[in-house]
C-alpha cells in the first residue's frame, strides 16, 4: 500500500450539539492508505474508506449520514467508549471498601458506561504532529462522579495513520482518585461495504484459546473456557456464519456472537488479536492490541430499521465489531486482569485496525 506520504488531516465544521457547541469532522489520509473520518462529538469513527483488490474504494464502517444521526445514536456505531466499555453487573462496584452506583441502562446492568458515557461527550480536538505526520488528538476531562464513577478522569486519545496504512488508536488516562477505566472503540465493520448485507461469509481468525462465557444478560460467569470443540474456536479461519446459530447455550444467549475472547500473549504488548477476510472484495482487516481481551459482536441487535449513511438498511448481522478491551465486569471480578487506575499511574491502551487486501 502506498502510504509513503506523511499523514494529513483536513478539518471542517460539522454542525452543533443540542446545547449549541461546535462539532468538527477530521479526515486523516496518507497516500493510497484508507482514509479515516473522526468527529469531535463522541470520538466516533465516521468512516473508513478502503480499496478492494481492484482498487475500488468503499466505506467499510457503519454510521449515520450526518451529526444528527450521531446525536441520536443508540448502537455505538464507531464511538469511543468510556469510562468503562461493555457491562458492569448490577450497575455498581466496590473499590477500596466504598460502593459506587452507576446508571443501569441494560436491564439491571450498566452497558458502555450508561447514558452519560464518552460517546455522548464533546471532545477537545487538536491536530498534533508525530513521526507519521499529522495526527488527531481528542481530550476530555470527565468530572468526578460523572455516570457514578469516582475520580476526575483526564483522557487523551490519539488517532494516527501508520506507514503501512494502519489506523493507530492510542489511549491514555490519569485520575485524581482511585477509579476503574476500560476504553475502546466500537467500530462496526462490513468489509464488503457498509449496508452490503450480512457478514456471515467473512472469515475470522482469532488469536484466542479461551473466552469468557456469560449468564443470560451477558455478564461473565468468571470462567475462562477453552474454545476447543466449541463454536468459539476461531484459531483457524472459519466463516463467521458457519456456527452462528449452533445449538450451543452461549451462542443462544448471545443471539449469535457477543462474547469477550482472551487474547493470547502478554497484555501490554501490541500483538495480533484478530484477522477477518472478505474473499469477495479481497479486503482484510487485522486488529492488533495491547489489551487482554476482545469483544466479538456480530450485530445481533440490528433489525434493518436503521438506515445507514448512504440510505441502506442495516440488517441483523450486517456488521461485526472487534472491541479491544479488559474483560466485561472486571470491577466485580477479582480474578480478571485489574481495571483499577490510581493517582500517579497512567492508563494506556493501543489498538491498530489495519486494512489490506488479499489476491
Ligand atoms: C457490545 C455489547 C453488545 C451490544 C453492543 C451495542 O458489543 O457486548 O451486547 O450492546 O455493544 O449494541
Amino acid at each position: 500500500m502506498n502510504a509513503n506520504a506523511a499523514s494529513r488531516i483536513e478539518r471542517r465544521p460539522w454542525g452543533k450539539t443540542k446545547s449549541g457547541e461546535a462539532v468538527e469532522l477530521f479526515t486523516l489520509s496518507r497516500g493510497g492508505a484508507p482514509t479515516v473520518a473522526i468527529t469531535s462529538y463522541g470520538g466516533f469513527i465516521v468512516s473508513i474508506v478502503a480499496p478492494d483488490r481492484t482498487g475500488a474504494r468503499a466505506d467499510v464502517t457503519l454510521g449515520y449520514k450526518d451529526l444528527a444521526g450521531y446525536l441520536g445514536d443508540g448502537s455505538y456505531f464507531g464511538c469511543l467508549v468510556g469510562r468503562y466499555a461493555n457491562r458492569i453487573a448490577k450497575a455498581g462496584f466496590t473499590l477500596d471498601d466504598k460502593r459506587y452506583t452507576l446508571a443501569a441502562n441494560d436491564g439491571p446492568n450498566t452497558l458502555h458506561s450508561g447514558p452519560d458515557g464518552f460517546c455522548r461527550q464533546l471532545w477537545t480536538p487538536d491536530v498534533v504532529s508525530g513521526k507519521d505526520g499529522e495526527a488527531l488528538q481528542l481530550s476530555y476531562v470527565s468530572p468526578a462522579g460523572e455516570g457514578g464513577f469516582p475520580g476526575t478522569l483526564t483522557t487523551k486519545v490519539v488517532y494516527s495513520l501508520r506507514e503501512d496504512g494502519g489506523l493507530v488508536i492510542d489511549y491514555t488516562a490519569t485520575t485524581d482518585a482511585p477509579t476503574v477505566v476500560n476504553l475502546t472503540n466500537h467500530a462496526y465493520f462490513n468489509l464488503a461495504g457498509e449496508g452490503e448485507g450480512a457478514i456471515l461469509d467473512h472469515e475470522l481468525q482469532l488469536e484466542s484459546d479461551a473466552y469468557t462465557p456469560t449468564d443470560a444478560r451477558l455478564i461473565p460467569t468468571g470462567e475462562l473456557r477453552p474454545v476447543e470443540g466449541t463454536p468459539f474456536d476461531f484459531r483457524k479461519p472459519v466463516a463467521i456464519g458457519a456456527r452462528i446459530d449452533a445449538a450451543d447455550e452461549q451462542i443462544q444467549m448471545g443471539h449469535g456472537y457477543d462474547h469477550n475472547f482472551v487474547v493470547r500473549g502478554t497484555p501490554g504488548a501490541l500483538r495480533l488479536a484478530a484477522r477477518v477476510v472478505d474473499k469477495k472484495s479481497g479486503r482484510v482487516l487485522e486488529t492488533f492490541t495491547t489489551e487482554p481481551g476482545i469483544q466479538f459482536y456480530t450485530g445481533n441487535f440490528m433489525d434493518g430499521k436503521t438506515l445507514g449513511k448512504s440510505g441502506k438498511p442495516y440488517v441483523k448481522r450486517g456488521a461485526f465489531c472487534l472491541e479491544t478491551q479488559h474483560y466485561p465486569d472486571s470491577p466485580n471480578q477479582p480474578a480478571f486482569p485489574s481495571t483499577v487506575l490510581r493517582p500517579g499511574r497512567i492508563y494506556r491502551q493501543t489498538t491498530v485496525y489495519k486494512l489490506g487486501v488479499v489476491k
